[in-house]
């Protein structure tokens, strides 16, 4: 018996930002924006949509997907760095609204690595006897984002996604996964403020503490040579080749990591789902998405292998390899 993902689903915001809006507010271009990151618009949140409300939406479209119904879940597990706030949890906001029984339910704190962090947990729980799992990656960065930091405000977006985990002995399965985790580095990607170390202020406002500070030319370094890692161990522990794979989906932070994760796999870009260009980095939210945009597009069938890699704040890293 092993774990299978039965069903995705997903959900962007329809405000959209386009890179002429960022050129207004900071000292950027288009031209700098594409060609640096990739990003060409990303999705942001309404005023009144917080990330359990695209949660919620993404993983009712799991549940349909999936063909189950929330009173038959028995784990709710939410990747996010956003959570509506520091407690509850996200999961549990969830388990109320989608009228889940008295389960389970909880968030993981992984940086952008959090929905394959809680994939792996959810996977463990499907393998010790828990029925339909749901996982979920969501994310609103536009909330902690500073829009006069030129270096971050034209990176992020706000986006959700879901999967339904089943326990089968169909060919459909999870194969291999690997995660780590350094957090020597952890000061070059972090929110400074609203924790304990330094909780909200007067002082910690007027400083811009509560946003995302990013030394982004550090953290591109260390992320193509992690979700390479992150790669070549989880194929090795499934005895598979990159070459065998239908599709890589990578976390979407920049083209450039993309593109340079791929060469090193040796996979041509065809392989590769790429829609940062639509969406820009929306943390936990890439991977779910971008996992169900293969479905929803015919990019995978039943039976292709697909690799997933992250890399985020933290350190974190992870790779997922599964059979569709
Ligand atoms: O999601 C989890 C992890 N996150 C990531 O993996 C993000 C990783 N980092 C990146 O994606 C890239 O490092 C960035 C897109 C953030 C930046 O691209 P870069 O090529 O590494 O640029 P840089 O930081 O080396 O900056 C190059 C120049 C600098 O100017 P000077 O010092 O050369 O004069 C920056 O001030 O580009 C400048 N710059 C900008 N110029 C126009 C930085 N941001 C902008 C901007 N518009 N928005």
């Amino acid at each position: 018996m092993r774990t299978y993902i039965a069903g995705t689903g997903s959900y962007t915001p329809d405000k959209i930002l386009n890179n002429a809006y960022f050129e207004k507010i900071v000292d950027t271009s288009d031209e700098w924006i594409r060609t640096r990151s990739g990003i060409q618009e990303r999705r942001i949140a309404t005023d009144e949509q917080a990330t359990s409300d695209l949660a919620f939406i993404a993983a009712q479209r799991a549940l349909k997907s999936a063909g189950i119904k929330a009173k038959n879940l028995s784990a709710i597990i939410v990747g996010t760095a956003t959570p509506d706030m520091p407690f509850p949890s996200t999961g549990c906001l969830l388990q109320k609204r989608l009228g889940a029984p008295p389960i389970m339910a909880f968030d993981i704190s992984a940086g952008c690595t959090g929905f394959l962090y809680a994939l792996g947990i959810g996977e463990n729980f499907v393998m010790n006897g828990y029925e339909n799992v749901l996982v979920i990656g969501a994310d609103t960065l536009t909330r902690i984002t500073d829009y006069t930091d030129r270096t971050t405000c034209v990176l992020f977006g706000d986006a959700a996604g879901a999967v339904v985990l089943k326990r089968g002995d169909s060919k459909s399965a999870i194969l291999a996964s690997h995660f780590a985790s350094d957090g020597s580095s952890w000061e070059l990607l972090h929110q400074p403020a609203g924790g304990s170390r330094m909780p909200a202020s007067h002082e910690t406002v007027d400083k811009r503490l509560h946003v995302i500070k990013m030394q982004g030319n550090e953290v591109f370094k260390l992320a193509v040579r992690a979700m390479c890692e992150a790669a070549a161990i989880t194929l090795k522990k499934a005895k598979v080749s990159a070459s065998q794979l239908k599709l890589l989906i990578p976390h979407q932070a920049n083209i450039r990591i993309i593109e340079a994760s791929a060469k090193r796999l040796h996979l041509p870009m065809d392989r590769v789902l790429v829609n940062i260009d639509r969406y820009g980095n929306t943390s936990t939210g890439t991977i779910p998405v971008a996992l169900d945009e293969a479905v929803r597009t015919g990019r995978i069938d039943k039976g292709d292998l697909v690799l997933m890699v992250a890399f985020g704040a933290g350190f974190t890293w992870g790779g997922v390899l599964f059979r569709y």
